[in-house]
C-alpha cells in the first residue's frame, strides 16, 4: 500500500508551510506536477557540479555525463518496455507529436487519405495533423465518442475503414479522463494497414505503459507531467518507422556528414532527430522522476489514484448545483461545473481558499461539441494528493456562490 504521508516529505512544493504558498491543495496535476527532491538535486548536480556539453567532448567528464544521458534513455526505454534505440528526447509532447505529423506524415500521407482522431484530442494532437493534412490534401476524420466522452472499441470500429493510414488518439484525455482501448485499437489498425500514434501525456505518468505489449507504432509524452522537469519530453517510435521518417531539426550531432554540394547524410535514429545540444539537465532529471516513480510502483500509483478519484467522486456527486462531465470515467480527472457561474470564477474562487485547478477549455477546443459549453472547471489528482485534501475541496465548494465569486473582484 502507497504510504503517501511519507510520499509528501520527497516533495519540496509539499513542505512549504513557512511560505506564501502554504497549505497549497493542488489538483491541477494534468498540468503540471510537483518534483521530488531526488529530480531537483539531479538537475541542479548537473549545472553546479557535472555542467558539460555531451557527445562532443574528449574529456572525461564529458564521457561521464554522456553515459548518464544514455542510461536516462535506457532508463526510459525500460519504463514504457522499448527498446533504448527507438526513445527520442524532445521538448515535450507536444514536439514529439509535431515530430510525428510532420516527419511522418508529411512524407508518407498522399491525397485522400484519412487522419482519425476524436474531438476530445488535445491541441498539440489536433494542430499539427490539421496542418499537415492541409499539405498533403488528407482528410480529417473522428471517432464517435460516448456523450460522456469516452471512445469505444465499438465505436472505433465503426469509424475504421480502408482509406484510414492515421490513428492518433490520447490514451487518457485530458478534459474527459476515459482511458481509450489502445491495444485493441492498435491490432485493429494494423489490420487495416494504418499506424496508431498515441498521445501518453496524461496515461503514462499514471498507469503501466507497455508499448511494446500493445504494438502501437508512436507515442509521445513530457517529463514534467511525471515528476520530471520542464523542457523534455520523449518520442518512442517504432524504429523501422523512425528509420523512414523525417527529421525536423537539423543541426550538429544529428548528422554523419554533408557536403559543399548539399549532400547530407543523418546518423541513425534515435540521434537523427536530436539535432543542436538537448537539454541534458532535464533529462537527467527525467531518469530520476522515472526511478522514483518505480519505486513506488505504477501498478500501487494507479491504484491509489482510481481510489482517491472514487472518493472524490462519492462527496462530489452530493453538491447541488454541480454538473459533471465524466462521472464514471476511472483516472483522477474530474471535470465540472457549478450552476451559473462561470468556470474561470469557480478557478478563482477555489483558489482564494488555497486550492489550485484549471479553468477554461483546456486546450480541448473541439470538446465545446460535445460537452455543450466551452468553458469548464477541472480538477485533476496525483499519488502525492490525500482524502484530507479533497475534504477540503469539498468544504470549499459547499461555500461557493455567485455572490461570492463577485466579491473577490470588488
Ligand atoms: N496539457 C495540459 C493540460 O491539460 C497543459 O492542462
Amino acid at each position: 500500500m502507497l504510504d503517501v504521508s511519507k510520499i509528501r516529505k520527497d516533495f519540496p512544493m509539499l513542505q512549504n508551510s513557512k511560505t506564501e504558498e502554504a497549505n497549497l491543495i493542488y489538483f491541477d496535476n494534468a498540468a503540471t506536477t510537483f518534483k521530488p527532491q531526488t529530480v531537483v538535486d539531479a538537475i541542479n548536480r548537473y549545472n553546479s557540479k557535472k555542467t558539460t556539453n555531451i557527445h562532443r567532448g574528449d574529456y572525461a567528464l564529458s564521457y561521464q555525463i554522456s553515459e548518464e544521458y544514455e542510461k536516462a534513455r535506457l532508463t526510459v526505454a525500460k519504463f514504457i518496455n522499448a527498446d533504448a534505440k527507438e526513445i527520442v528526447f524532445t521538448s515535450g509532447a507536444t514536439a514529439s507529436l509535431n515530430l510525428v505529423a510532420f516527419g511522418y506524415g508529411r512524407k508518407f500521407l498522399k491525397q485522400g487519405d484519412v487522419i482519425l482522431m476524436s474531438v476530445a484530442e488535445h491541441a498539440s494532437n489536433i494542430l499539427p495533423w490539421f496542418t499537415t493534412a492541409k499539405a498533403v490534401g488528407a482528410i480529417i476524420e473522428y471517432i464517435q465518442l460516448t456523450d460522456e466522452g469516452e471512445l469505444t472499441i465499438g465505436n472505433f470500429i465503426k469509424a475504421m475503414h480502408d482509406g484510414v493510414k492515421v490513428v492518433s488518439v490520447s490514451h487518457v484525455t485530458n478534459v474527459m479522463g476515459f482511458i481509450a482501448p489502445i491495444k485493441q485499437m492498435a491490432k485493429i489498425a494494423h489490420q487495416f494497414k494504418a499506424i496508431i500514434c498515441v498521445d501518453g501525456a496524461q496515461s503514462v505518468p499514471h498507469i503501466m505503459t507497455n508499448v511494446k505489449e500493445w504494438d502501437i507504432d508512436f507515442l509521445s509524452f513530457s517529463a514534467h507531467k511525471m515528476c520530471g522537469p520542464t523542457g523534455v519530453g520523449v518520442l518512442f517510435g517504432k524504429y523501422r518507422l523512425l528509420e523512414e521518417m523525417d527529421a525536423l531539426h537539423l543541426g550538429g550531432g544529428s548528422n554523419a556528414r554533408f557536403d559543399i554540394a548539399g549532400n547530407i547524410l543523418l546518423k541513425n535514429p534515435p540521434v537523427k532527430f536530436e539535432a543542436g545540444t538537448p537539454a541534458i539537465d532535464a533529462v537527467l532529471g527525467l531518469q530520476k522522476a522515472i526511478d522514483y516513480l518505480d519505486g513506488i510502483g505504477m501498478e500501487e500509483i494507479e491504484k491509489y489514484e482510481h481510489s482517491l478519484r472514487i472518493y472524490f467522486m462519492e462527496q462530489l456527486v452530493k453538491l447541488p448545483n454541480f454538473h459533471i462531465y465524466n462521472p464514471h470515467a476511472p483516472t483522477g480527472i474530474i471535470t465540472f461545473n457549478v450552476e451559473k457561474i462561470f468556470a474561470q470564477d469557480v478557478a478563482v474562487f477555489l483558489s482564494s481558499k488555497g486550492i489550485a485547478v484549471r479553468a477554461g477549455d483546456h486546450c480541448a477546443k473541439l470538446l465545446v461539441n460535445l460537452l455543450g459549453v466551452s468553458d469548464t472547471v477541472r480538477a485533476s489528482i496525483n499519488f502525492y494528493n490525500t482524502k484530507n485534501e479533497i475534504d477540503c475541496f469539498i468544504e470549499a465548494c459547499k461555500e461557493i456562490t455567485l455572490e461570492k465569486c463577485i466579491d473577490l473582484y470588488l
